[in-house]
């Protein structure tokens, strides 16, 4: 189907506002993803004033670990935006073909996701959503933060029905009256290692306001054994969590800066230098890509052996 300058290939997402889909630019072939609004929006001020607050975001970012916006436009009836298109998964699929991952390639994700963050924070900038779906790795092992639909402008009545954000990825500001801040995006991330390294959720789902009670007391009472076969990679890992997963904002690391410089230096204690090349080798070792022909890490140190329990997740590989 072309739209505008482009033809639209498979629809590859779908959400309340809109779909994405893989396309090409008729003029020269190039490979995008386009996000547009669902048709039956096309014509509404609100909606067509969320893409647009959506695109201007997008305008302003620049960073390996964001998804760039290539292409936009901004006038009813076709609204729509064009980013680079990321040939790979979203974290979310990732984690379904995989079961959990290795604890060290965890952190060389988490390392990723945090250098975009950082990049966002110190542009005042919270991403807000940072849910499985949001988070996209390339097969070169690029990790992508997308979707800033959310990014900066909190909804004043984001307490009305509805949470604001994405079942199972809140911070306590998410379920409570605080405001939603870049620490609030640094809990998320610890929430993030805690799902790859045992391949389940570590809080409640959960979506209205009726919920939000209940979850707040499953992050009070949030404990964890992680699937870590490794005495000091362990301890490494619970310190990073408590850094991240304290209830109140303050208590957690300083900033996005501080949380990466903790993660790079332990990965660096077990000789993991370069964490983009890391995941790319983990990708490369389950046949999801091709061989990278480059330096191998040491990737597996502390990898818990699958037991019975996760048969059910690996029969999805
Ligand atoms: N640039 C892209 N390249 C590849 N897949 C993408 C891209 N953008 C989005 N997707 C896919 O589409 C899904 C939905 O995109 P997203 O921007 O998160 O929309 P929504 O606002 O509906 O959540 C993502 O989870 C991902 O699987
Ligand atoms: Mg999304």
């Amino acid at each position: 189907m072309q739209f505008g300058p482009y033809m639209l290939q498979e629809k590859i997402g779908e959400g309340g506002l809109g779909e994405v889909y893989k396309g090409y630019r008729i003029s020269d072939g190039t490979v995008v993803a386009i996000k547009k609004l669902h048709k039956h929006l096309e014509n509404d001020p609100r909606f067509v004033g969320i893409l647009q607050h959506e695109m201007i975001i997008a305008s302003k970012i620049d960073h390996p670990n964001l998804l760039k916006m290539t292409d936009f436009n901004a006038e009813a009836p076709h609204v729509y935006f064009v980013t680079d298109f990321i040939d790979g998964w979203a974290l979310k699929g990732l984690l379904q073909k995989c079961g959990r991952l290795p604890p060290l390639v965890v952190l060389c994700i988490a390392y990723e996701i945090i250098r975009g963050l950082d990049y966002l924070h110190l542009r005042d900038m919270i991403h807000a959503d940072l849910s499985s779906g949001n988070i996209l790795l390339s097969k070169e092992g690029q990790v992508i933060i997308s979707d800033y639909g959310l990014v900066s402008d909190l909804p004043t009545d984001r307490f009305k029905n509805e949470l604001v954000g994405t079942p199972g990825y809140y911070s306590p500001e998410h379920v409570t009256d605080q405001n939603i801040g870049p620490h609030s995006d640094l809990y998320i991330v610890g929430l993030h290692i805690i799902e790859m390294i045992n391949g389940e959720k570590a809080i409640l789902l959960g979506r209205s306001r009726d919920h939000a009670a209940e979850i707040y007391k499953a992050m009070e009472k949030l404990s964890y054994r992680l699937k870590v076969d490794s005495n000091p990679l362990q301890q490494g890992i619970l310190r990073i969590l408590e850094g991240c997963l304290q209830l109140r904002a303050n208590h957690r690391f300083r900033d996005a800066d501080q949380l990466g410089n903790y993660i790079a230096k332990l990965l660096m204690l077990f000789n993991i230098s370069n964490p983009k090349a890391a995941i790319r080798q983990y990708l490369t070792d389950c046949r999801f890509t091709i061989d990278n022909g480059m330096d191998e890490q040491p990737i597996y140190t502390g990898n818990f052996p699958y037991t019975l329990d996760d048969l059910s997740l690996l029969r999805k590989c």
